[in-house]
């Protein structure tokens, strides 16, 4: 294992999502392989491992954990575009949202505050626009709405202002604009302006619900698929989805049910992280992870 990122509820994910010998994986997020490396010893050489990542320094990397093998397939690309893969149907659909710790601690990414960088945010450097240069075209009215509506950021008007006045190329510069704005209390709105960037130079909520039109789909009968996410922004249409993929259609007169839901719910309440589990990786501490099951044939 790569012991730069230690995966989050790892042996929940194995226990619930159940993967066993024989079976096929898909991981829309490989990361440093920690889940996936676990996935394809339970499936063993019979079954198989799909994977993808954006970042393709991680997935460089990851190859060295997983090894090569003839039952690992592995594609440099986003979840966003999950259906122009030719994967076939699978047993178990995962994923593990967001960040990875090189992310943050290769501060040359430009992902956080604590480091010096070009502003860059991108998980895929080879496509789309670093958060510089978003911040360098976006209007101030686009700025002003990303601040708010993904890092939930009081002083968004203000903040956009600064921004579109500055034009931060760096994490510093980006910083400094925030400390500018919002004083003393700096040190807590950081985190939601570089998430909320972030979020947008990334288009993942876009992603994300692309997944969970697709995700579903591609399970066999019996197949699981799993999220872990790590914010509301991302939770809340993991739980709408699962719940509308499970509820059953009614009868308008009757309320009799007409049509069985197609998947059930595995976790009916998220499943979180253990104290100790938080204590030993504090990166899990707002972790949530959400499992359903298809029950009829596709
Ligand atoms: C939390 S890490 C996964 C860690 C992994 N489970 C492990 O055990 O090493 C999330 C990974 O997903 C990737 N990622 C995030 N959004 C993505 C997207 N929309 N498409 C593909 N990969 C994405 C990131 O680059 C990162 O490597």
């Amino acid at each position: 294992m790569d012991d730069r990122h230690i995966p989050v509820l790892h042996s929940t994910a194995l226990d619930v999502l159940h993967p066993e010998k024989g079976e096929s994986v898909l991981d829309v997020t490989l990361g440093l392989g920690g889940h996936a490396s676990a996935f394809l010893k339970a499936v063993g050489d019979g079954g198989h491992l799909y994977a993808l990542d954006a970042d393709e320094r991680n997935l460089i990397d990851a190859k060295k954990v997983l090894g090569e093998a003839a039952n690992i397939s592995l594609f440099h690309t986003n979840f966003g575009q999950l259906d122009s893969l030719d994967i076939p149907k699978v047993d178990i659909v995962f994923a593990d949202l967001g960040l990875s710790s090189p992310h943050i601690d290769e501060g040359d990414r430009g992902f956080t505050f604590r480091e010096d960088a070009p502003l860059d945010m991108r998980f895929d450097r080879s496509s789309g626009i670093s958060a510089s240069d978003f911040l360098a075209t976006a209007s101030e009215d686009d700025i002003a709405y990303v601040l708010r509506q993904y890092g939930e950021v009081k002083q968004s008007r203000k903040m956009a202002v600064d921004i579109t006045n500055t034009k931060p190329k760096t994490t510093h510069d980006l910083k400094q604009s925030v400390e500018r704005v919002c004083g003393f209390r700096a040190k807590s709105v950081l985190p939601q302006v570089f998430q909320a960037i972030r979020i947008v130079v990334n288009d993942e909520i876009a992603a994300l619900k692309h997944l969970l039109d697709v995700g579903p789909l591609l399970l066999k009968e019996g197949g699981r698929m799993g999220v872990i996410s790590y914010h509301s922004l991302e939770d809340r249409p993991v739980k709408q989805m699962f719940k509308t993929l499970t509820t059953p259609e009614k009868d308008d007169l009757t309320g009799a049910i007409s049509k069985e839901a197609p998947y059930e719910l595995v976790t009916k309440k998220p499943i979180r992280p253990s104290e100790e589990e938080i204590s030993n990786n504090p990166r899990a501490r707002s972790a949530l992870f959400r499992v359903i099951r298809r029950v009829s044939k596709p």
